[in-house]
């Protein structure tokens, strides 16, 4: 056969397999469409209300109380009940003894792992690698089905561009783009390529829209958010979620510009489900139906009820305005009846897509899989490629494995409960490896010498402070674990000023004075301001809060097995009077820089009327922050060259290719993370200064070098302009480099 023949068969067999898998699904989702038809002709507005709301078992009047309005239909959803035989007991009251025999859906959340613990979400962030991001998200999801769970409230991919706000560990950090390519990967690593397998859950993005920006870095707060912002910024981690096929969404407690994110019809309904064309389900948070009583948008919750489903909310959590309200709504007519009738449909569809009417119950063997040594290595891994080294003086780290002896010094060395991070209701400390017990075990317990120096991270108490400084004297090296508790990260967890708590910052002051090599690794759920130890400790590893793994690949890096890889995910401010510091910023009128700024300590006494140059700085922060977007360090040396375009110019619907030649010459082989920004140097609203376009994270040999490519589509460069979403004509820079603030340069333009 000639190769042409074989080409035009082999794409007839394509389109072929395209058209039948077109019509299969087609045909799955209209008999879907069917099914939810017929069983919403034979509900009654009761067991309709009953679908709309979920109930966790400490709010449900007791057990027995519980399966009574389970067997009654009152209940659509219950979160928090886990373990099998208790799911599949309640399901089973659900199936057969309700009217109509319709599943409960389980939720609960699940935020970056069940039982095997990764990274926080916001270190999983710092690995720039969606594909174990994916993988460890199936894992969570294998684990958590395995005990019923089949609803998680994850993935959480709220931007923010506050520190001080605990949840920002929950996330993926302040850029729109990498969120939304590691939004995808955790909606694809939840429900798994088939939503009708056993292990395949339903991911919900949350929270919806805007709740990262509360005032203040203060949870549950105020958000301001122009719609420019809204839409370039805060909705496409989202877009992401949908387009990777999300089957619910989740409303945020936060107010946005005046209307409460439950109640909001604006991003609710005209954006989500009329511009996105979204068909899942909506749940509201826990109680923000509410709440919107407290926010002095409703009166009462009858009016709450009102405005949450004219909004879009189709299913409540925790609170029963629906059930108390929604009967009299439709008797008085404010209420249409498609209204409810159209959030029973959003959340039908989601049990019959997941096969629930099928396959109800948990087999109890499949638990079995819950903390497989492979899920624990994949942790490890995890954890490793997400820690971030942020100095390395005089390439203090890697430390010999021939060393003689180490001290080992922190609160945060052996805290179990701390490395597991916040939003961790089912992993045990007891499953993690802490940072000593992985030391003592590769080097030997004889060379660690342990002591904590604090008792815990926000301790004061100098008392071992002599004692501590003694044993590191006698070691060859300091390792100092430190940081942040769990606690004081995480929803409800905020702080105003984000330094080392404690006495941590005086302890590794008097470590340094030792003069041993000093290295810091720092724990924590959320960018602190660590300029204080960054310039005493002569090497400094970010570690977040690594999971139940962190300690093997904590100790991994520090001992050379591997050389970091992570870069930061988020801007790392001088000290909170810094915030919000974002690399997207846009350009004032009069930037700052180098020769323009100055320091305060450089102000003389006495001064006549002057504004010191009339720049955008602070006079003790001045104008950069601490460390850029996109940094970190690696054990060997990255050299950026030969930037080329493969056209100067392009038009709104062409396309360029971007390449860099990226050299390792150092002595190691290891993986560098190689970003891709641009700017649009004028547009028809402000543009940033810098945004994202692309990333790869590429493994270089030693003495190698690798040509990164990267396409840049000129509907990449789209933005919402207040108006319309524009590719506007015009002049751009380009850069690739290894992080937001270095780069080689190039430029093009869009005709
Ligand atoms: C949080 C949600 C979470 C819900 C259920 C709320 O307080 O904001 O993110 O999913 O509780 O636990």
């Amino acid at each position: 056969m000639s190769s042409y023949k074989l080409s035009v068969l082999s794409s007839l067999i394509f389109f072929a397999a395209v058209a039948i898998s077109c019509n299969h699904s087609e045909k799955k989702s209209d008999k879907i469409e069917i099914r939810v038809e017929q069983l919403l002709e034979k509900m009654t507005l009761d067991d309709k209300i009953g679908q709309m709301t979920q109930v966790d078992p400490g709010f449900a009047g007791g057990d027995e109380q519980l399966k009574k309005s389970v067997r009654d239909g009152r209940y659509g959803s219950i979160l928090n009940l886990w373990g099998v035989e208790k799911v599949n007991e309640m399901q089973k009251i659900a199936i057969e003894e309700s009217r109509l025999g319709i599943p409960l859906l389980i939720g609960r959340d699940v935020i970056h792992g069940y039982r095997t613990i990764f990274p926080i979400p916001l270190g999983m962030a710092a690995s720039w690698n969606p594909e174990i991001v994916k993988k460890a998200f199936r894992i969570s999801a294998i684990e958590c089905s395995s005990q019923g769970i089949k609803w998680t409230f994850a993935p959480m991919i709220d931007i923010t561009w506050d520190p001080r706000w605990g949840r920002i560990a929950e996330g993926c950090g302040e850029d729109p783009y990498l969120a939304s390519t590691l939004s995808k990967a955790m909606v694809e690593g939840i429900q798994g390529d088939n939503l009708t397998d056993p292990t395949a859950v339903a991911a919900c993005a949350k929270h919806f829209a805007g709740y990262g920006f509360s005032e203040g870095g203060r949870d549950y707060n105020t958000t301001y958010i122009s719609e420019p912002v809204l839409r370039n910024v805060v909705l496409k981690p989202f877009k992401a979620a949908k387009d990777a096929g999300a089957l619910t969404f989740m409303s945020g407690f936060n107010d946005l510009n005046g209307v409460p994110a439950t109640g909001n019809e604006f991003t609710l309904r005209q954006i989500l489900r009329k511009e996105w064309g979204f068909q899942g389900m909506v749940v509201s948070d826990w109680s923000s139906i509410s709440e919107m009583i407290s926010h002095g948008f409703c009166a009462n919750e009858k009016e709450a009820a009102y405005k949450a489903l004219t909004a879009g909310v189709d299913m409540e959590m925790s609170s029963f305005t629906y059930a108390g309200n929604l009967k009299t709504l439709l008797k008085e007519g404010k209420i249409d009846q498609k209204l409810v009738d159209d959030a029973v449909r959003n959340i039908l569809r989601v049990k019959f897509k997941l096969g629930l009417f099928e396959n109800p119950y948990v087999n109890p063997e499949a638990q079995k899989q819950v903390l497989n040594p492979e899920f624990l290595d994949h942790a490890r891994t995890v954890a490793r490629e997400s820690a971030v080294l942020l100095k390395n003086k005089n390439k203090t780290l890697p430390l010999s494995p021939k060393i003689h002896s180490v001290a080992v010094i922190g609160p945060l060395a052996d805290s179990p409960r701390d490395q597991l991070g916040t939003w961790v209701f089912d992993g045990k400390a007891e499953n993690s490896v802490t940072p000593l017990t992985a030391l003592k075990e590769l080097l030997g317990a004889d060379k660690v010498n342990y002591i904590k120096g604090l008792q815990y991270s926000r301790d004061k108490n100098k008392s071992e402070f002599a004692k501590t400084v003694a044993l590191a004297k006698q070691s060859d090296a300091i390792v100092y674990f430190g940081g942040e508790e769990w606690i004081l990260s995480g929803e409800g967890q905020c702080r105003g000023e984000i330094n080392m708590p404690g006495a941590q910052d005086e302890l590794i002051e008097a470590l340094a004075s030792t003069g041993k090599p000093l290295v810091v690794v720092i724990m924590a759920g959320r960018p602190l301001a660590i300029g204080n130890l960054l310039a005493k400790a002569d090497a400094v590893l970010y570690g977040w809060h690594g999971g139940s793994m962190a300690g093997p690949a904590l100790a991994d890096l520090i001992f050379g097995k591997e050389s970091p890889s992570g870069k930061l995910p988020v801007t790392f401010v001088k000290g909170s009077g810094q915030i919000p510091f974002y690399y997207y910023h846009n350009n004032t009128g009069r930037p700052a820089s180098a020769k323009n700024w100055t320091p305060m300590d450089s102000i003389p006494v006495v001064n006549p009327q002057t504004s010191l140059g009339y720049k955008s700085f602070q006079l003790d922060y001045g104008f950069t922050p601490l460390l850029p977007f996109g940094f970190g360090l690696s054990y060997t040396t990255f050299n950026y060259s030969d930037l080329k375009l493969s056209a100067m110019s392009m038009s709104t619907t062409g396309s360029i290719e971007i390449k860099a030649n990226v050299a390792n010459s150092g002595d190691m082989d290891a993986d560098e993370i190689v970003q891709l920004y641009i700017r649009d140097r004028v547009g028809s609203i402000t543009r940033p200064v810098k945004e994202l376009k692309g990333y790869k994270r590429v493994t270089i040999k030693q003495g190698k070098n690798v040509e990164i490519i990267f396409r840049l589509e000129a509907k990449d460069l789209e933005f919402f302009n207040g108006k319309a979403n524009v590719i506007e004509p015009g002049e751009f820079d380009v850069w690739i480099g290894p992080n937001s603030a270095e780069g080689l340069h190039g430029e093009f333009t869009i005709h």
